[in-house]
């Protein structure tokens, strides 16, 4: 089946008794249990909702589909996602390889894992420079498909090949790309994970992570889920499982806006520099079309002719467009990285990767595109 058949149709619900096509909210915490126990196709039980939900099941087995993975699991956040896996990974003394170059709220909690005795090595986000310190010590490499705010691609078809060849565990948050631009698991990494609060919900109305693997990770982590409490509820996962049907068609629109924005703001004179992978000139634009297919995302980060006084008054300015963190939904987005997701990264660190005062990065939403370059024209034109 195609991705956009599948994003409507993978949940595999139809409950013969009404005709109902689509999971219903299973509003219910506890499930009854009279001497024996129902169970799910992955062979856990049923009986009570912060291990297994009926609604929050039927995404999971839609969204593995979307990755191309066997099974997946739903978190109450990207980040509860991104904890669940280093508890079920990892243990004192283990090496974990990440990019200096991350989400940073990722960043933070990878940075945490020291005080429990886990080393943990930044490296500078570039697949080479990746490889260069993987070797068979390390555990787990945890990197972004592509990276936040610089948009720089990691070439993860080689970076799994080298993974594989030493044995250490691939983890890819896949949340920037999306499965419709490229899965990682036909390069055969462990797992896939996502902030779904971004394109696969996509709608900036819900908050929510999954994981996606093989049956046994994911049965791993599945246990780690269960103990830490942190499962989607099932009103969350009604909203992804409604919002996931248009992701091809809304990921064409992103991208497309996207490249429109970017040829845009390449040749405007209050514009320094831009950074898209589907600009032909980016210095990550052979990675991008050689990985992925249908576009090069829908986020645009750009660096105006100015400083802070500068952004902050564009920020002012804009009117369609709104100051606000996260990406991936309808409503265009534009955060100012350093006071955002870049301001825990270490000041020298942040300067050395460009994430610098007259960076700013958008996310292009479902508009017209003539209206966002309107909107971006009138506000860069105030500087
Ligand atoms: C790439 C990436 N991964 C993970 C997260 C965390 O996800 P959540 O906000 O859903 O916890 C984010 C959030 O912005 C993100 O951008």
């Amino acid at each position: 089946m195609g991705l956009r058949t599948d994003s409507i149709h993978a949940h595999e619900y139809f409950d013969r008794t009404t005709g109902a096509f689509i999971p219903p909210i299973y509003q219910i915490a506890m499930f009854e249990q009279p001497g024996w126990t129902r169970t799910t196709d992955r062979g856990t039980d049923l009986k009570y909702s912060r291990e297994e939900n009926p609604t929050v099941r039927a995404l999971e087995k839609l969204l593995a589909r979307l990755e191309l993975a066997e099974d997946a699991l739903c978190f109450s956040s990207g980040m509860a996602t991104v904890a669940t896996v280093y508890f079920s990974l990892l243990k004192r003394g283990d090496v974990v390889v990440i990019p200096m170059e991350l989400y940073g709220t990722s960043l933070q909690l990878a940075l945490e894992l020291r005080k429990y005795g886990v080393e943990v090595l930044l490296s500078w986000p570039e697949t080479d420079k990746i490889i260069d310190i993987v070797n068979r010590k390390v555990k787990l490499v945890f990197i972004e498909t592509m990276t936040n705010p610089m948009l720089r691609v990691i070439d993860v078809p080689e970076l799994a090949k080298v993974c594989r060849d030493l044995g250490v565990v691939l983890v890819v948050d896949n949340t920037f790309v999306t499965p419709v631009l490229y899965q990682p698991m036909r390069d055969h990494v462990d797992m896939v994970i996502h902030s779904m609060t971004k394109y696969i919900a996509g709608h900036n109305d819900v908050v929510a992570g999954v994981l996606a693997g093989s049956k046994k990770r994911v049965i791993e982590v599945w246990d780690w889920r269960r103990k830490l409490g942190n499962i989607l509820a099932p009103f969350e996962a009604y909203l992804v499982l409604r919002g996931v049907k248009t992701l091809g068609i809304r990921m064409k629109t992103h991208c497309e806006n996207a490249q429109a924005i970017a040829e845009f703001l390449r040749d405007h004179p209050k514009v320094k520099e831009v950074y898209y992978p589907g600009l032909s000139d980016d210095r990550y634009h052979s990675i991008a079309k050689r990985v992925f297919k249908n576009g090069y995302g829908g986020v645009v980060s750009f660096k105006v002719r100015g400083g802070k006084e500068e952004v902050l008054k564009i920020l002012r300015e804009l009117s369609i467009i709104k100051a606000a963190p996260s990406l991936g939904g309808p409503e265009s987005l534009i955060s100012y990285p350093i006071i955002s997701a870049a301001k825990v990264i270490p000041d020298d660190i942040r300067e050395k990767l460009g994430i610098t005062e007259e960076l700013l990065r958008l996310s292009v939403g479902l508009e017209d595109v003539d209206d966002l370059i309107e909107d971006l024209d009138n506000a860069l034109k105030k500087i």
